[in-house]
Formats: structure tokens, C-alpha cells, sequence
């Protein structure tokens, strides 16, 4: 696995690090994705409850992710080895393929660039941590979760679509948006925005309408 660039403490509007690696779909980089969506997420292990549970749900869900032009990639410390054994067994016992890449990270070197890795923690198992990359390959949200607290699947649907629609340009998003809700106006730039608007006391809370 060879990496192209080592910075750690990754954050929003950073260059995404490449990589190249060895995953269940055979080898992959990162910039193999550039032009299309992407969710990179990291597992803390295989074989743990929490992890199967939300590689069940993205499953199910992949096709909502491709209609948004969103592929999913996952990462973890594990071998490859470990990775088939895993999709294997979930195959068999719940009848789910799972049918995006998992990329094994045994010498941390993606871990630790994207800073997947908690340099507090007892050991090297990465973070439940999910990393939206958009098709210029710039990270846009950052999610981080505890090993024990499955992440939303819904909720991640929600981001790639909300930062899709910030992206079209003249609305943000509202707390608990869902595509097809109204959309606010953006925070004015100027800093005179307030004057002359004395009668209006939420001139800074304007609904658009439609998102779409
Ligand atoms: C889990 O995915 O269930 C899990 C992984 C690591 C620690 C605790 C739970």
C-alpha cells in the first residue's frame, strides 16, 4: 500500500490523501473515484456486532448512495484474509452480499493519515469515522462515532445529499433537511446586511422554498 501524501488531523476542505490498496474488489486508489461522490468509512474490527450492522444497512442501501453518484468504500486495520471471512460469514448467515470495498489497513498507513486512528486509544483499531469526499477529491464532512454507536445510514444518505444541494449553489441546509424540504438563504457576507431591515427582526432567517 503506498500513500501520496502523510498528513494527519484531517479536516474539512483538505485534499483527501490518496492511496492505493488491496480491498474485497480487488486493488483500489482513491483517485480511482475522483468525479463521482464518495463516502470513505473506517470499522473499528471485523467480526464485531455494531460494524455488521451497518454494513448490512449500507448494503441494502448502496443503490441509494449510486442514484446520488456515491460509492462507498471501508477501511480497517484488518487483514484482507480477515475482510473475506467477514463478508463470508455475513453471506451466509443473513443472506446480505456486501457489495462495496472493504480496504485492509494493517500497517495504519491510511488510518493515520486520514486520522482514523485515536492517538489516546488503548490500541490500533480504527475509529468509526466517515469521510464524504466530493468528485474533486476535497473532504467535505467528517463524521466521527464511539466503537459502541452504530452510525445512520439515513443520516449519511442525508449529508451527501445536503452537500449536493449546498453545491448547487445559493441555500444551506436547515436542521433535519431531507431533499425536497425548503432550503434557508445563505448567512449574508456583507457586513451592513442588518441595516435598514429594524422592522424585520429574522431578516437573518429567510426560507427559500422548494430545494429543488
Ligand atoms: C462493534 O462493531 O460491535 C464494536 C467494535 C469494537 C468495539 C466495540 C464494538
Amino acid at each position: 500500500m503506498d500513500m501520496e501524501t502523510t498528513a494527519n488531523g484531517l479536516q474539512i476542505g483538505d485534499v483527501a490523501p490518496n492511496f492505493q490498496a488491496r480491498s474485497t474488489q480487488g486493488d483500489i486508489s482513491l483517485s480511482d473515484f475522483r468525479g463521482k461522490w464518495l463516502v470513505l468509512l473506517s470499522h473499528p474490527a471485523d467480526f464485531t456486532p455494531v460494524c455488521t450492522s451497518e454494513f448490512v444497512a449500507l448494503a441494502k442501501a448502496k443503490e441509494r448512495f449510486e442514484a446520488m453518484d456515491c460509492a462507498l468504500v471501508a477501511v480497517s486495520v484488518d487483514s484482507l484474509y480477515a475482510h473475506f471471512g467477514w463478508i463470508s460469514a455475513i453471506r451466509q448467515g443473513l443472506g446480505v452480499a456486501i457489495n462495496f470495498p472493504i480496504v485492509e489497513d494493517p500497517s495504519l498507513v491510511i488510518g493515520r493519515a486520514y486520522g482514523m486512528i485515536s492517538d489516546r486509544s488503548q490500541d490500533a483499531s480504527a475509529m468509526r469515522s466517515s469521510y464524504y469526499i466530493d468528485p474533486h477529491g476535497i473532504v467535505r464532512a467528517i463524521t466521527t462515532y464511539p466503537a459502541t454507536i452504530g452510525r445512520s445510514v439515513d443520516e449519511m444518505l442525508r449529508i451527501v445529499a445536503a452537500l449536493q444541494r449546498v453545491d448547487k449553489g445559493g441555500a444551506v441546509t436547515p436542521e433535519g433537511w431531507q431533499p425536497g424540504d425548503p432550503v434557508l438563504l445563505p448567512p449574508p457576507l456583507d457586513a451592513h446586511a442588518a441595516s435598514g431591515q429594524e422592522n424585520d427582526p429574522l431578516w437573518f432567517y429567510k426560507f427559500k422554498g422548494s430545494s429543488e
